[in-house]
């Protein structure tokens, strides 16, 4: 079984929706875990230098096996050490339809802008902010009676359903690097 690592900083909403497909057998791997249930690891950045915190839990990581990391609402920017350690192997879920509406607030950005779709992205983590190649994405219309949260609560079960879909394609080896375009052989 492939091992997955997974990166919170809040809620976990995401990480569950993954630890669910890892039990319904449709994530295509596993959540690092020990028997009694998910390992859960800790790492205080306080008093450390990103780098050195980075390396850290790119060592924890490594050292339990895990080969793709996903980051679900982690909130720090990785640094080159840690994107270094898992090359083209950390993903990421966005609640907007990348590029447009990058960083924080994007469901808000996206129902103040006023558009009439927005959705859910999963991308590959560059050094960049919000930017890497795409692996998956959903459309979310955007309905006359949403406010922002309306519109964040149905994009987050857009993220639910193309979160794990993602981490399957990336496990499986079926997501291939054209220049900046992934392209995902066989079925999605
Ligand atoms: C999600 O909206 C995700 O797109 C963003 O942060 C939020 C995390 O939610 N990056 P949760 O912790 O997975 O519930």
């Amino acid at each position: 079984m492939k091992k997955v690592g997974v990166l919170i900083s809040g809620r976990g909403s995401n990480l569950q929706a993954l630890l669910d497909a890892a039990s319904a057998g449709s994530l295509g791997g596993e959540i690092a875990a020990r028997r009694a249930g998910v390992l859960a690891l800790v790492s205080d950045h306080r008093g450390r230098s990103r780098e050195d915190h980075d390396a850290a839990v790119a060592g924890l990581l490594a050292g339990h096996g895990v080969e793709l990391v996903c980051l679900a609402g982690y909130m720090r920017l990785l640094s080159p050490v840690f994107l270094r350690a898992f090359p083209g192997r950390v993903l990421n879920v966005h609640p907007s339809l990348l590029p447009a509406f990058p960083g924080r607030d994007a469901q808000r950005q996206a129902w103040e802008h006023g558009v009439k779709v927005s959705g859910a992205t999963v991308h590959v983590v560059d050094e960049g902010l919000d930017a890497g190649p795409i692996v998956a994405q959903e459309a979310v219309p955007v309905l006359e009676e949403d406010g922002p949260d309306e519109l964040a609560a149905r994009i987050l079960e857009a993220e639910h359903r193309i979160y794990p879909s993602a981490v399957r394609i990336m496990l499986e080896g079926r997501g291939r690097l054209e220049g900046r375009r992934l392209r995902i052989e066989g079925r999605t």
